[in-house]
């Protein structure tokens, strides 16, 4: 249906995505994490987003399990809900990168196809894809919410890297592998690699122009 048989027409702000980021004194980007459950995604995503506030980066982590609470509690894990589950996201994201907003995204997002299709909805220069490699067999041995016990015993269906499978993914901006290191050692490297890339300059420079 286009737009116009919808009878909806966009509002423009008079303030842009620029005016916004130049008063955080950041640019605005969607970090990316995807791995299987229980390989620390969100883990980095919450100690990375404490780090950047402290140094005053506004931020917000976006987690699987926190966002099915809610805006995606209608969601179930079938291909189709998966793809779902990150198109709302992918949604929430742009929003929140037009904010201004330093996105942490903690999602498994087991589908490259899916993950494109975000890639292509943020704007491919605005989304970093971060991997968080763990092998399944450490993940089964963590086990922290005791749901591959359950998937083993056949009692959850579809089950990342049990019985759904995992892409990995191909050309990642950076790789994090959590069976050789620690939170704090994550979020240091993370730092660093945006450093590189340009898309983070701490200490911010507040009051003057960010570099484009
Ligand atoms: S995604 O595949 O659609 O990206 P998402 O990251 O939102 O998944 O949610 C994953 C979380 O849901 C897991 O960390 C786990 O706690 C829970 N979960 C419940 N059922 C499943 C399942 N079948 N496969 C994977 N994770 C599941």
């Amino acid at each position: 249906m286009s737009k116009d048989e919808r009878n909806i027409t966009w509002q423009a702000s008079s303030l842009t995505r620029q005016d916004r980021e130049e008063n955080n004194g950041h640019r605005s980007r969607t970090l990316w994490f995807t791995g299987l459950s229980g390989a620390g995604k969100s883990s980095i995503a919450f100690a990375l987003e404490r780090f950047l506030h402290e140094q005053g980066v506004r931020c917000y982590v976006l987690d699987g399990d926190n966002v099915r609470h809610g805006l995606n509690r209608d969601l179930g894990f079938t291909a189709a809900d998966r793809q779902e589950n990150l198109r709302r996201i992918g949604e929430v994201c742009r929003l929140m990168v037009d904010a201004g907003l330093f996105v942490l995204s903690a999602f498994i997002s087991p589908h490259a196809q899916d993950r494109e299709m975000v890639r292509q909805l943020i704007e491919p220069e605005d989304f970093i894809e971060i991997y968080v490699r763990c092998s399944i067999q450490e993940c089964e041995r963590r086990d922290p919410k005791g749901l591959y016990q359950k998937a083993r015993k056949g009692e959850i269906p579809h089950f990342t890297g049990i019985s759904a499978p995992y892409d990995i993914p191909e050309s990642p901006s950076f790789i994090i592998d959590t069976e050789l290191c620690t939170i704090e050692e994550a979020v240091q490297e993370i730092v660093g690699h945006l450093q590189q890339i340009g898309a983070l300059h701490l200490p911010l420079q507040t009051n003057s122009a960010l570099i484009y």
